[in-house]
């Protein structure tokens, strides 16, 4: 597993500035006002830094980013970041700061700062997230980060801020191992594996077998799975944090690998689909964080984990198979697999467990991509008040999302003539009639989420807090809602 690097956090101390081997950074307020580090450094260098905070260079320097200044004279560091932020940055400013510093991830890299104790620990999670690199299939990769050191004239209530940040550090770097991981190592057999492991932060891991699936009637799942090697999997994962409240709900789509099954995906791009175990991937970094942190909620998370393969054995367009609801679904396309995984593991987490509002995440379809590309993932609901507070907490923790709307319109497109439904709705509003099919298996009772992320999961570009690849999306969001809406 990737582990996030090590941030140390000690008293300010002046006169170790100069004599520093290695990086620095210092931060400066857009109105180039020095804290006495700043102050010390620029004596040190014969006013260099004064002489920067005076130049057009400086107006041009971004809030939260840092102008770096090589081998300056006066300092033992061979280089050091004068990095432009205020008094009291947002959460937002502030791990922009942190994760333009990431570039000074080596042991040698010293930070020092005075001012806002919480920002201070939002500015370690932004250099966190952003120094995190998945070198596990890299033979020749260089000697790991050891760590960054930050100077503070609180390092104790500093670092005891940045410890449940760091656990939920920890969780967003489970959910990027877990999607930037190739279908060849993350079987499903594997995937469940990494889950069970996570009983020794104290939660309750169940894996159930297809035996046990197909008692319990999940046919659409199985049916997914039918032409794989690796068998279909569903996990439950519980962390009971709370009191006697009816849990939290998070289900994922686990499909380790998508070739379309027999409706087969063109070649080109097709190993982007190692990603399409997103959801699953997101549902088990929350997971990992709330036990890491010991938040006091009941949260259950369920993921359903399956390879969706052509074979001899796999299912066919036109077939009909039953789901656990009892209804019934005619196949058009096979490669519309996500929908039938999760209708049955949303069935069974309602049957079990009367969740007080379920969300399920998914990369379910291409279409999102096309309406919302990889800024937003896709928000649907039955639920105004449960909609707003997760929207809420993505638009503070920075992690794109937009509402769409769904309708009876739509779900009119799901008629079949042999079945209950089928499990596409055409060409049109494709992630709609997604929903729509998801929101069959919801029962009228339970406020209902459904997170479309197949353009937020894994992208081609570095982002502000990840380089490019998986992103974690989503767990910083549901963390955050759980946190505001569950706990106490
Ligand atoms: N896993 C894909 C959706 C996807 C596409 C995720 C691109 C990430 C990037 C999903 O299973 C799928 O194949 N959806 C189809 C649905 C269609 C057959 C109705 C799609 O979007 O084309
Ligand atoms: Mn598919
Ligand atoms: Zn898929």
């Amino acid at each position: 597993m990737t582990t996030p690097i090590a941030i140390d956090f000690i008293e300010t101390d002046l006169d170790a500035i100069a004599g520093h081997a290695g990086k620095l950074a210092i931060f400066v307020t857009p109105d180039g006002k020095l804290d006495p580090a700043g102050r010390r450094i620029n004596r040190l260098t014969k006013g260099a830094v004064e002489r920067l905070l005076a130049s057009d260079r400086w107006e041009k320097v971004k809030l939260g980013t840092g102008f770096v200044m090589g081998f300056p004279a006066g300092l033992a560091a061979n280089a050091l970041s004068v990095v432009k932020l205020t008094r009291r940055p947002s959460v937002a400013d502030a791990r922009k700061a942190g994760a333009d510093l990431a570039q000074f991830k080596d042991k040698d890299a010293l930070l020092v700062l005075g001012g806002n104790v919480a920002h201070f620990a939002e500015l370690a999670l932004g250099l966190v997230l952003r120094a995190y690199d998945f070198s596990a299939h890299k033979t020749a990769e260089d000697t790991p980060h050891a760590g960054v050191t930050l100077m503070h004239t609180a390092p104790a209530a500093s670092a005891a801020k940045a410890k449940p940040l760091m656990a939920l550090a920890e969780g967003v770097f489970f959910t990027r191992d877990l999607v930037n991981e190739p279908a060849n190592i993350l079987t499903t057999h594997e995937f469940a594996a990494r889950l069970v492991a996570m009983r020794d932060l104290g939660l309750d891991v169940e894996v159930l077998e297809e035996d046990a699936l197909e008692k319990l009637g999940m046919r659409t799942l199985l049916a997914v799975g039918m032409g794989s090697e690796t068998p279909s999997k569903v996990v439950v994962m519980r962390w009971n944090g709370g009191g006697k409240e009816a849990p939290l709900a998070l289900v994922g789509k686990g499909v380790v690998f998508d070739t379309g099954g027999i409706s087969i995906k063109p070649a080109s791009g097709m190993e982007d689909m190692t990603m399409d175990m997103g959801g699953a991937g997101v549902v088990a970094g929350v997971m990992r964080a709330l036990a890491l942190r010991g938040a006091k909620a009941n949260v259950v998370g369920l993921v359903g984990l399956v390879e969706n393969m052509p074979d001899g054995r796999a299912q066919r367009p036109g077939d009909v198979v039953k789901s656990m609801k009892g209804d019934t679904v005619e196949v058009i396309n096979t490669d519309a697999e996500g929908r039938l995984v999760l209708c049955d593991v949303m069935w069974y987490a309602q049957e079990r467990f009367q969740p007080s509002g379920m969300i399920d995440l998914a990369t379910l379809t291409g279409a999102i991509i096309v309406g919302l590309g990889h800024e937003n993932a896709g928000v649907f609901s039955n639920n105004d008040a449960f909609c707003d507070a997760f929207l809420k907490s993505a638009k503070i923790e920075g992690e794109g999302a937009w509402r769409m709307p769904m309708g009876q319109a739509y779900d009119d497109k799901l008629k079949s003539r042999v079945a209950d439904m089928k499990n596409v709705g055409g060409r049109d509003a494709g992630s709609i009639t997604a929903a729509q099919f998801l929101g069959r298996f919801v029962k009228p009772e339970t406020p209902w989420i459904h997170l479309d992320i197949a353009g937020v999961a894994s992208v081609k570009s570095d982002t502000m807090l990840a380089p490019k690849g998986a992103t974690g999306w989503g767990v910083l969001a549901l963390d955050r809602m759980i946190r505001d809406g569950y706990e106490g």
